[in-house]
């Protein structure tokens, strides 16, 4: 297959690795995709793609790896925006243990590269069953992209670093303007007061912010992550999201055996792995969770736990490690993801690690 790309565009320029770069792009990506698909405030959709989705009784998404992460987040708006029941699949599970489907579901497939044969799998059976199917992907007339009844364009331009980073924020972006589209579609309250284009706009601020932190996020990778050999990031709700893809992160850049955990799941069987000096990193941007993820945090410092937070500045307390931007609650995964982007790539960076390219991974996955 061919990819339609801007030579210039995937230069490295004065960047030691393109995953830096790729970081560093974020906000003008939030930038762009408010320019593509925003009239005046509206998001502006195809209204084919938006009553086929106000048809559907159920949304199933479906992803791998990093996709699979921004799905988990999609499906949280597609819940509170349009009030559609979501569920999100592992492409390689779904394909195989295909779970009870609704009587008329609509699939979303998501995917940087759009060549992912585990989700091309899906599709394959998706379109021998006649049902209607969308896919997000980075990728113009890639494979998913063709055999799909609809695609919406991340416009992330090339990601070349095999630790994806600008896909996963402009796939939550995009799964927001779907879910804000259509639930102004399907008139609900929920939808109709949601400011996402402002919004984005204060996320691209936000995101500049911390990309201007490196120096501090480099720092902290250097102390707390450069030397052992696990680590922890816990949240709850949409931050316990945002901590299976910070270790994700991790674990495939840096080799650090990385976990992301629901922070309340701890005392359940986790906390027996806390040692002395285990990095264990908090994730903090809800209210109703804040309180219950920071005292979950201490039971782990109790142990030994070197412990780190990545909290939004209204929740922040005077000893927090990293306080990002306030924005609306929906799109905090936007930002809480940035320093832990930048703590994968300084650890894999002061390991002397080929950032861009992990051992034993591809950027597209081509085979099941
Ligand atoms: C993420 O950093 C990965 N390298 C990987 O998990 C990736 O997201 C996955 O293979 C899915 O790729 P896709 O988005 O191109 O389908």
């Amino acid at each position: 297959f061919t990819v339609d790309m801007d030579p210039s565009a995937a230069d490295k320029g004065a960047y030691p690795f393109y995953m830096l770069k790729e970081v560093d792009e974020q906000p003008a990506v939030m930038r762009k995709l408010v320019q593509k698909y925003f009239k005046d405030d509206q998001p502006q959709l195809d209204e084919k793609l938006l009553q086929d989705m106000a048809d559907a009784d159920h949304i199933y998404i479906v992803g791998a790896g990093t996709s699979y992460h921004a799905g988990l987040i999609g499906a949280r708006m597609f819940e509170r925006l349009t009030k559609t029941p979501t569920t999100v699949h592992i492409s390689s599970e779904f394909a195989y243990e295909q779970p009870l489907l609704s009587n008329k579901p609509f699939f979303i497939f998501l995917s940087q590269s759009g060549e992912t044969a585990d989700s091309r799998e899906v599709l394959v059976h998706v379109n021998e069953h006649h049902w209607p199917s969308l896919t997000i992907t980075n990728v113009d007339k890639s494979t998913l992209s063709r055999e799909a009844t609809y695609t919406l364009l991340l416009y992330a331009g090339p990601e070349i670093a095999v630790a994806s980073t600008k896909a996963y924020t402009a796939q939550i972006a995009v799964e927001a303007i779907l879910a804000k589209a259509l639930g102004e579609f399907k008139q609900i309250p929920e939808a109709q007061d949601f400011a996402l284009k402002q919004q984005l706009g204060i996320v691209a601020n936000g995101m500049q912010a911390i990309t201007d932190s490196k120096d501090k996020i480099e720092s902290l990778a250097a102390h707390y992550l450069s030397k052992p050999r696990n680590a922890f990031y816990i949240g709850r709700g949409i931050d316990w999201s945002v901590s299976l893809e910070a270790a994700l992160k991790l674990k495939e850049i840096s080799y650090v055996q990385a976990e992301g955990f629901a922070s309340g799941e701890l005392k359940h069987g986790t906390i027996a792995l806390i040692e002395k000096n285990t990095p264990v990193i908090g994730i903090v941007t809800q209210d109703r969770t804040a309180g219950l993820t920071r005292s979950n945090l201490e039971e782990t410092e109790a142990r030994g736990a070197n412990t780190l937070t990545i909290a939004a500045r209204h929740l922040a307390k005077e000893d927090d490690t990293i306080v990002i931007p306030d924005v609306d609650p929906l799109l905090t995964p936007l930002l809480s993801v940035l320093p832990a982007q930048l703590l994968a790539y300084y650890t894999s960076l002061g390991k002397g690690l080929d950032v861009d390219k992990p051992r034993n991974l591809a950027k597209s996955v081509t085979v099941q």
